[in-house]
């Protein structure tokens, strides 16, 4: 019993967990993700137009406190966006549209996973897209790379931690 449930724990220890891998980087979503820790938020314009958090394994959590710089291998951070979304009740309350919350989920969700071997070739990022839990296509993956490394001075990694 404490074999198995040792084994248990382990699994999603790897990061993988069961659903489809996505193209180019092989990555499945990774187990718990959504329970992570806080790295920051942003809002996005234009026709994205939403709302997003910025989560992070330990591993993501302890770098970025501490602005250790490159990621170590086994850091993991997570995308998720909803729409920017207006809160009927504040109209009420203020008398005017004051209050945008988060909406439903839109924009899928990202992950960066640092592997500096595996993905020797991007910066030491996989780099992975789901859209209702399904990965997103090749031509979507080849976009992620380019555009980061606009922040390749940052490791590849836009947000710092809002403390
Ligand atoms: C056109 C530029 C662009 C493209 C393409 C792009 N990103 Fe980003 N990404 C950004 C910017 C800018 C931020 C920071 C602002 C924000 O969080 O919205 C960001 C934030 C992120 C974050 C949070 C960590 C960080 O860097 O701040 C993840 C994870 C992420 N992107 C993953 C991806 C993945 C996966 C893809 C491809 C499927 C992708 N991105 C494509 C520009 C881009």
């Amino acid at each position: 019993m404490a074999l198995a449930g040792v084994v248990a724990y382990m699994a999603p220890a790897s990061g993988q967990a069961d659903g489809e891998a996505t193209p180019i980087f092989g990555i499945k979503i990774p187990p718990g993700y959504r329970d992570w820790k806080l790295i920051s938020v942003a809002h996005e314009e234009g026709n994205l137009n939403d709302l997003r958090a910025i989560l992070g394994n330990d591993a993501a959590i302890t770098a970025s406190r501490e602005g250790t710089l490159p990621f170590p291998d086994g850091t993991i951070i997570a995308r998720l966006a909803w729409s920017y979304a207006p809160l009927e009740e504040s109209s009420k309350a203020f008398g005017r549209l004051q209050s945008f919350v988060a909406g439903p989920p839109r924009n899928g969700v990202q992950f960066m996973v640092k592997d500096s071997r595996k993905y020797a070739s991007t910066g030491g990022w996989g780099f992975a897209q789901f859209d209702d839990g399904k990965p997103a296509d090749e031509a979507v993956h080849n976009t992620c790379f380019p555009c980061h490394s606009a922040a390749k001075a940052r490791d590849f990694v836009f947000n710092r931690y809002a403390p």
